[in-house]
């Protein structure tokens, strides 16, 4: 489907020209020309005229929204030579809002997002509530009163309210210069013009010209609100959980079908417009009125094609219905006038907290009173929660995992932490070793207390070995309802804000936010059962080896006869962690262990020492033989891994995992420059060869999923359509071109030639 919509689109882009140019400079006079025809009319006084310049500031408003400045700003004449004024960066656009704030609450936040709950803040998701999948917060109670306050004051309102989605796009408080400066100088700027400027000079009394324009300004911009409104809520239109980095292109196609709606136009409403426009505006050509609903009428079109002017999307309209209809998707298209009640019932039913869940059964709601205090709690900040409606779909990314028991171990310095697996991951599998990465929020000034005054809030990822495979995951069901739960286990770090949170806090029903479904990293993998082999843990990396030991274990079933030997240290006998089932393991597999601490202790079984040559060679003589596994702080394993080589132990013998992301090797300029085009978006840009293609999104505006910024968590995996990446370029012995990768870590990927990335 998505080459189908690349190649309709590819042909409709190329028939954009002078002929689009001459029309929207057309429509620019014909705003002009409605917009004199105001001024007279306010000039003229007396109850018709005052009247009719109310519904022509109304359709100027409407105008400058729909056919103008939404479409040039995304860009639909760039391309063109000759475009002047109408290039997206130099549009004088006569609406009120913030052209930045418009970009990236529109741009960045809804059109790649469109209808992902918490992603996409596009009127709705927190502000109002128009599906039944959406979280009910506190506030929707009173959100028919809130678009009344919001419609009596809605020119002024609407830069204010703009500068709020566009905040949560790019995390800035809620009271902040970026929400207030611009806005505040917005509204002054047109308050003056219609509410002193017009009424004081309009030769007449002012009064009537401030009705005029406070009653043709207000059905402007609620008109824009709620052509918009039906854009993406109410009725059938879907929403969805966040896909993630791996949403394919076809899925992102049909995400904007199947969220979108377009409208027919009424011919009564249309008929009473004409009339108004014929009497007051005689005008050469007018054009058609659809330029008032321009791009808003063709939802779909714009969606697929948002750079695509409003009079393509108009001719191409056809074609994307029969391409819909091919890939078996519906056409969302409701006669405007039928929109009018949907939406009315559609946001007075869902000022009240049901949802998806309780529709039809309001008592269930009842059942959970904690649930619906927390749904009351959470409206006033704004966070989604984690038993909402929505995640009834599976999710992949971000997927909130619930807490089956949080014990302490090592002495009360770990946390030993099960998680049952998030909804849609039952199939879900991964090896021994695999890692799990947490997301966590933490006030920005939080130094590990977790308790410090916040002035801000961080988002902070960190990956934690699994204790079992999803095989053994399965086997410890019993116990438990469910597909098998995820094991990790949590050290306290000094100053960890992370582990210390996760420590603190972590308690049965909780849910944590897992960034994606387990990984192994390639280093850490177990190559096929069988090969003697030696495992190194220090304190909490038995985590990732106790997994190993007991796939060990499991392949050797009966015989008990495996060939591997783990040393395991650590500080204290009170820090060891999972004590009785490694001598369990140990014994049932035939393996060999032994455990060792810093300080010495009485108890039988415990040797006093550390890692270091004479170990190795005195309890291990064969190491240079062995597959070897550590999992320790990173100066350990470069330690054992130097000791090893000495005894000669091949490099490819030695597999380690610290989580300790390495250091982005960024090259020297040396004066290259590349460009970055994002295919989805449309846009470019120039970097070196030192900067990351995830930085260079951020530079275009496009955001990505990012969590460990370091090639670990995988959050930022993204589809390469073409280029050559330095990484890729090392592993070829620099050629580009060679070992072409599919999907890369935008985060550590930097540039050795022009790169197409699927954004
Ligand atoms: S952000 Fe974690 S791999 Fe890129």
């Amino acid at each position: 489907m998505a080459a189908a919509v690349e190649e309709l689109y590819a042909r409709a882009k190329a028939e954009v020209g002078q002929e689009d140019l001459d029309h929207i400079r057309h429509v620019t006079a014909y705003g002009r020309a409605i917009d004199a025809r105001r001024r007279e009319l306010l000039r003229e006084g007396g109850p018709r005229a005052i009247r009719r310049a109310t519904a022509l500031e109304m359709m100027y408003r409407l105008m400058q929204f729909s056919e103008l400045g939404h479409n040039i700003v995304h860009g639909s004449y760039d391309h063109l030579p000759g475009n002047g004024e109408y290039h997206s960066d130099r549009y004088d656009w006569d609406f009120n809002v913030d052209v930045d704030h418009w970009k990236t609450m529109h741009h960045a936040g809804h059109h790649p997002n469109t209808n992902i709950v918490g992603k996409d803040h596009d009127l709705g998701y927190s502000v109002f509530r128009g599906s039944a999948g959406q979280d009910w917060y506190g506030h929707h109670l009173g959100q028919v009163a809130l678009i009344s306050a919001l419609a009596a004051l809605a020119p002024v309102a609407a830069p204010f309210f703009l500068a709020n989605i566009a905040r949560k796009v790019e995390h800035h408080p809620f009271l902040s210069a970026y929400t207030l400066r611009s806005p505040a100088r917005i509204a002054r700027r047109d308050a003056r013009r219609r509410f002193v400027d017009e009424p004081f000079r309009s030769g007449w009394k002012p009064l009537p010209t401030l009705v005029a324009n406070y009653f043709g300004g207000v059905a402007g911009y609620m008109s824009v609100l709620f052509l918009v409104l039906i854009e993406h809520h109410a009725g059938e239109l879907e929403l969805f959980t966040d896909p993630g980095p791996d949403e394919t292109a076809d899925q992102y196609c049909e995400r904007q079908i199947r969220a979108t709606r377009n409208f027919l136009p009424s011919a009564q409403m249309d008929e009473a417009l004409t009339r108004i426009l014929e009497e007051e505006v005689p005008f050469d050509n007018r054009p058609d009125l659809r330029i008032f609903y321009g791009g808003l009428d063709t939802h779909v079109e714009h969606h697929l094609f948002p750079d695509l002017p409003p009079s393509m999307q108009r001719k191409i309209a056809p074609e994307v219905r029969a391409l819909a209809a091919r890939f078996g998707l519906p056409y969302h298209e409701t006669p405007l006038l039928e929109t009018v009640p949907l939406i009315a019932k559609t946001l007075t039913g869902l000022s009240v907290p049901f949802g998806e869940r309780e529709f039809g059964r309001p008592a269930e709601l009842l059942r959970d009173p904690s649930s619906l205090v927390r749904r009351v709690i959470s409206g006033f900040t704004y966070r989604p929660l984690p038993e909402s409606p929505y995640l009834d779909k599976p999710r992949f990314h971000n997927a909130p995992a619930r807490v089956l028991s949080a014990t302490p171990v090592a002495g009360g310095h770990a946390i030993s932490v099960r998680l049952a697996r998030p909804r849609g991951w039952e199939d879900v599998e991964w090896e021994a070793g695999a890692y799990i990465s947490v997301r966590v929020e933490v006030d920005d000034d939080d130094h590990g207390t977790g308790t410090g005054t916040s002035t801000g809030r961080a988002e902070l990822v960190r990956q934690y070995s699994l204790v079992r495979d999803s095989i053994d995951s399965r086997l410890d069901d019993s116990r438990l309802d469910g597909p098998g739960p995820l094991e990790i286990c949590v050290k306290r770090v000094n100053g960890g804000r992370v582990s210390t949170r996760l420590n603190d806090t972590l308690k049965p029903g909780r849910h944590v936010t897992l960034v994606g479904v387990p990984q192994s990293s390639g280093d850490f993998a177990m190559p096929e059962p069988g090969a003697p082999s030696l495992l190194i843990a220090g304190g909490v990396g038995i985590t990732p080896i106790i997994s190993l030991l007991r796939r060990i274990a499991r392949d050797a079933g009966a015989s008990a006869g495996v060939d591997a030997t783990l040393l395991y240290f650590n500080r204290d006998e009170r820090s060891i962690i999972y004590e009785a089932e490694l001598r369990r393991l140990a014994r049932d597999s035939g393996a060999t262990l032994h455990l060792f601490t810093d300080t010495p202790s009485g108890r039988d079984g415990l040797t006093t020492g550390r890692l270091d040559p004479k170990v190795l060679r005195s309890l291990v003589p064969d190491a240079a033989d062995r597959e070897t596994y550590v999992c320790a702080p990173a100066a350990v394993i470069d330690l054992a891994r130097g000791w090893l080589r000495d005894l000669g132990q091949p490099a490819e013998r030695f597999h380690a995992e610290s989580f300790t992301a390495p250091e982005l090797e960024r090259p020297a300029d040396d004066g290259s420059r590349y460009t970055v085009h994002f295919r989805r978006t449309g846009a470019s840009v120039e970097i070196d060869g030192a900067t990351t293609l995830l930085e260079a999104a951020g530079r275009a505006g496009i955001s990505v999923p990012t969590g460990c910024e370091r090639g670990l968590c995988k959050a930022c995996v993204t589809g390469k359509l073409s280029g050559t990446t330095s990484t890729e370029a090392r592993a070829a012995g620099g050629a580009t071109g060679a070992e072409v990768r599919e999907r890369i870590t935008v985060c550590t990927a930097m540039p050795c030639s022009d790169i197409e990335l699927d954004l």
